[in-house]
């Protein structure tokens, strides 16, 4: 019934009459980069996360480790050749302070974690930790600055420890007597975190000079690369206005970024499983997912407003579903992870890929056993989440050409409102090969598929697919690999236009070769 009924369909946001998905992608439009950082991840000391998850200490760990952090996870986060890490918050990074966790370790000040359940943490892991693991997993690391209860100062000095060069500073000193002489060059700074909620509850004009202070100070030397300075802006449409704030008052010259933040979350009162959830849960979260293009189109829009050249970069700092802590995983905001999050990612990364153009920087929330993890861990054994599935599909993307897309889709139906059910990207690599990445979240119905190719003469086409019989289902201790890619046959070109099949609640990456 529903190719012979005309539907209300999507056309980039607009609304059209048609019966069937269409795509037309225009590889002879294609100029705008997809950075590969739109693919970073985050890591807060929060529950297993850092402690346990990654870092399990150098000495009494039965699990196999590198300087203290996990072989297994070091593997896994290799292999998705993630491009960036943030760290250590999150709220956490609002009370944290960095000198607390440097030199010998059985002089580190142990903390209270005020963020997440006031529990005791050693310090054992901390910025030559952190940095140090950054360069073995050959990702670039993102620092958030405290701006809460920390000050400019210990902000400036954080620069000047881990960025300037050996013998310029009592501080490079102490680095060097910690064993670390040359600076490790961090480039990307986030300057506060949330500061309208944990961060300090600021109003952005507050926010805005205080953070006009802290981005003079921390660059005022000209003893350390340029640093790429985020500040912080909304996490909901109610603070639209700290986007206008700062495009509005911070000098261009003090800023590189803009951070927002989105969960996918049903209702923050009542999250619902992980897991168990009904069919009804499964399309309202997919619907806050959605939300994530209208968030990015709005603030984007403000931002052209003073940036029409788009100099400023946005930042999607935290994203990802987000539901009940499990009980199970033993660790505040532990959550199974299933084809419900793989739909989230794939259609998430879609629309960050479409804005290259503005998102140039992305980190999903969190990396190991908290919220939209990527890995799980319980003891020594490790499992891959169907998230991390699609971020290694996705790899592809990364620092590829950008191909626009213009689709046509059908309804999903959501309490009456109406999501589009097929999502596209696509982009060009640097061998000339075009890979598209499809979502179909409709778990109902699998979608046809018609994409017509301009600009580029294809010769053949191959894909892989993730998808589940269940949207419920995911990878579990005891059946690590019930849910991991294969092998998609349901494509084929003629004329240079592409008929695909999508099964339902499925993530496809298609590969074309000229
Ligand atoms: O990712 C979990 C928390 O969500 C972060 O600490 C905070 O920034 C956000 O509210």
């Amino acid at each position: 019934m529903r190719n012979i009924i005309l539907t209300t369909c999507w056309v980039f946001g607009t609304t059209v009459l048609f019966a069937q998905n269409h795509v037309s992608l225009h590889a002879d439009m294609a100029t705008t980069q997809i950075s590969k950082h739109i693919y970073g991840h985050f890591a807060e000391h929060l529950g297993r996360c850092i402690y346990d998850g990654i870092y399990v200490g150098e000495n009494n760990s039965k699990i196999p480790n590198t300087n203290g952090v996990r072989n297994d996870v070091i593997k896994a986060l290799k292999d998705l050749q993630i491009p960036n890490l943030r760290w250590p918050g999150g709220c956490f990074a609002d009370t944290y302070h960095w000198k607390e966790a440097i030199g010998p370790k059985d002089k580190r000040r142990h903390i209270e974690n005020l963020s997440w359940g006031n529990y005791r943490e050693d310090n054992s892991f901390g910025t030559h930790e952190f940095l140090d693991m950054c360069e073995l997993l050959g990702a670039e690391p993102y620092l958030a600055v405290n701006m809460n209860t920390g000050s400019v100062q210990e902000a400036v000095e954080w620069v000047q420890y881990v960025n300037h060069a050996n013998g310029t500073s009592y501080l490079t000193d102490i680095r060097a007597e910690s064993g670390r002489q040359k600076p490790w060059n961090v480039k990307y700074w986030g300057i506060g975190n949330e500061s309208w909620d944990c961060g300090g509850s600021m109003t952005p004009e507050y926010y805005v000079n205080l953070y006009k202070q802290y981005a003079t100070a921390m660059t005022s030397y000209s003893n350390t690369e340029k640093l790429f300075r985020i500040a912080v802006g909304p996490g909901s449409p109610e603070h639209y206005h700290w986007t206008e704030e700062i495009m509005k008052n911070v000098p261009a010259r003090r800023f590189e970024g803009i951070s927002i933040h989105h969960y996918s979350v049903i209702d923050w009162s009542n999250k619902g499983s992980s897991d168990q959830f009904s069919d009804k849960e499964y399309a309202l979260t997919i619907q806050k997912a959605w939300f994530m293009e209208e968030f990015v189109s709005k603030n984007s829009g403000m931002m052209d407003k003073y940036d029409p050249e788009k100099r400023v970069a946005l930042i999607v700092d935290e994203w990802g579903g987000w539901y009940d802590t499990d009980p199970e995983g033993k660790g505040a905001l532990y959550q199974q992870n299933t084809i419900r999050d793989a739909m989230i990612a794939g259609l998430t990364l879609n629309i960050f890929n479409n804005h290259a153009d503005r998102v140039r920087m992305a980190n999903l929330a969190q990396t190991v056993n908290v919220l939209q993890a990527v890995i799980l861990t319980k003891e020594e054994k490790l499992i891959l989440t169907p998230t991390y599935h699609v971020m290694e599909m996705y790899k592809v993307h990364h620092d590829a050409t950008l191909v626009p897309a213009q689709v046509i889709s059908n309804d999903f139906v959501v309490d009456g409102k109406r999501i589009p059910a097929v999502s596209v990207s696509a982009s060009i690599d640097k061998s000339g090969k075009m890979h598209i990445s499809l979502t179909n979240i409709d778990n109902t119905s699998s979608q046809k598929v018609e994409i017509a190719i301009n600009g580029y003469k294809a010769g053949g086409v191959s894909g892989r697919i993730l998808t589940a019989s269940k949207v419920q289902d995911g990878n579990t201790f005891e059946n690590p690999k019930k849910v991991v890619p294969q092998n998609f046959s349901d494509a084929s070109i003629s004329n240079n236009t592409l008929a695909v099949n999508l099964p339902q609640n499925s993530v496809v990456v298609l590969e074309l070769v000229k």
